[in-house]
């Protein structure tokens, strides 16, 4: 008897960064496009014992490998949501990616969110509990795992402030994404260190206000279709968040000569077009552009330029 779940992953434009608690509860809001092509699949059978291993990897994909510490963060959470709903047993826990996982796209989000949907399955069948969660409250359990997963339960947007994540309608229904790949080397903090050790940087107070005014301007220019305000918002929010990791005590950072090359080609399309693309990072070197489906052209340039980095 298996246990299957899918999660896509997702992309925060105002980000999720600093806790102010143990169970992921976000310092402030945050807003996110949901990668529905970018997918994580769990899936659960009853063994021996409660292990992790990689699903065998889709085609074109390496198998996903997990830290220790990974795989103890994914175990702890399936342990978790078993105590929740009252599940007895072991389970060997598979899981896989429909992308490279060390391309710099955030599996973590999506991992967390497809564990919770499958092991709420199996809780449905197995727990010792009724069970008839809805969207928000199985978003809600995901976050305790991961933060950031629990926005992948909400397509295309997903906003997250104190009172949970949901969806959140808005004028832009299509994005085209593309990351930049300049390492694919291992991080060296991991993001929830970095939620930690942001904690020492002194530019942290003021931050919650400083994210909440953003994403009251990148709504406002979505609404207004004013792209560029989009691009200048989105730009100051990843830059805020990085400073915060080289403000921290002692400074750490993901920032590489070579993203600071894709980052200043982007610039410098916009300054001469006055078009190009929302550019973002996350806690990782890699550069996260998003287009419009009318720049069709401006991606063509920018794998021109970039040629096999740009995913
Ligand atoms: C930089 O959700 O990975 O990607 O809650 O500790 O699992 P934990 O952290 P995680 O943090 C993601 C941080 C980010 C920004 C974001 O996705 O909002």
């Amino acid at each position: 008897m298996t246990w299957r779940a899918q999660a896509p992953s997702n992309l925060a434009l105002i980000k999720y960064m600093g806790k102010t608690d143990a169970s992921n509860q976000p310092l402030n809001t945050s807003l996110s496009w949901t990668m529905s092509n970018l997918i994580s699949e769990v899936v659960l059978t009853e063994s021996a014992q409660t292990q992790w291993r990689p699903l065998d990897p889709v085609h074109g994909t390496q198998s996903m490998s997990l830290s220790e510490t990974g795989r103890n963060k994914f175990l702890k959470h399936f342990d978790f949501l078993c105590r929740q709903w009252g599940v007895e047993g072991s389970y060997e826990i598979a899981s896989r990616n429909n992308f490279p996982s060390d391309c710099g796209l955030a599996s973590s989000a999506s991992s967390f969110a497809a564990l919770t949907l499958a092991t709420y399955k199996l809780a449905c069948e197995r727990g010792s509990k009724w069970l008839d969660l809805n969207q928000n409250q199985l978003a809600a359990l995901s976050r305790q795992g991961s933060g950031s997963s629990c926005r992948s339960f909400f397509a295309p947007w997903a906003i997250w402030d104190e009172q949970g994540a949901r969806a959140i309608e808005l004028p832009v229904k299509e994005i085209i994404h593309h990351v930049v790949v300049v390492s694919r080397d291992k991080k060296g903090v991991s993001s929830s260190q970095a939620h930690q050790r942001v904690q020492a940087s002194p530019l942290l107070k003021g931050r919650a206000e400083r994210a909440h005014e953003r994403l009251h301007l990148l709504l406002n220019a979505f609404e207004d279709s004013d792209w560029r305000s989009a691009y200048e918002v989105v730009w100051g929010e990843f830059w805020d968040m990085h400073v915060l990791f080289e403000t921290s005590s002692p400074p750490f950072g993901y920032m590489t000569a070579r993203s600071l090359a894709v980052l200043e080609w982007c610039r410098a399309y916009w300054d001469q077009h006055d078009d190009g693309p929302l550019v973002t990072m996350d806690a990782g070197p890699n550069v996260h552009v998003l287009f419009r489906p009318d720049q069709l052209e401006i991606i063509a340039k920018l794998k021109g330029h970039f040629g096999d980095m740009v995913l």
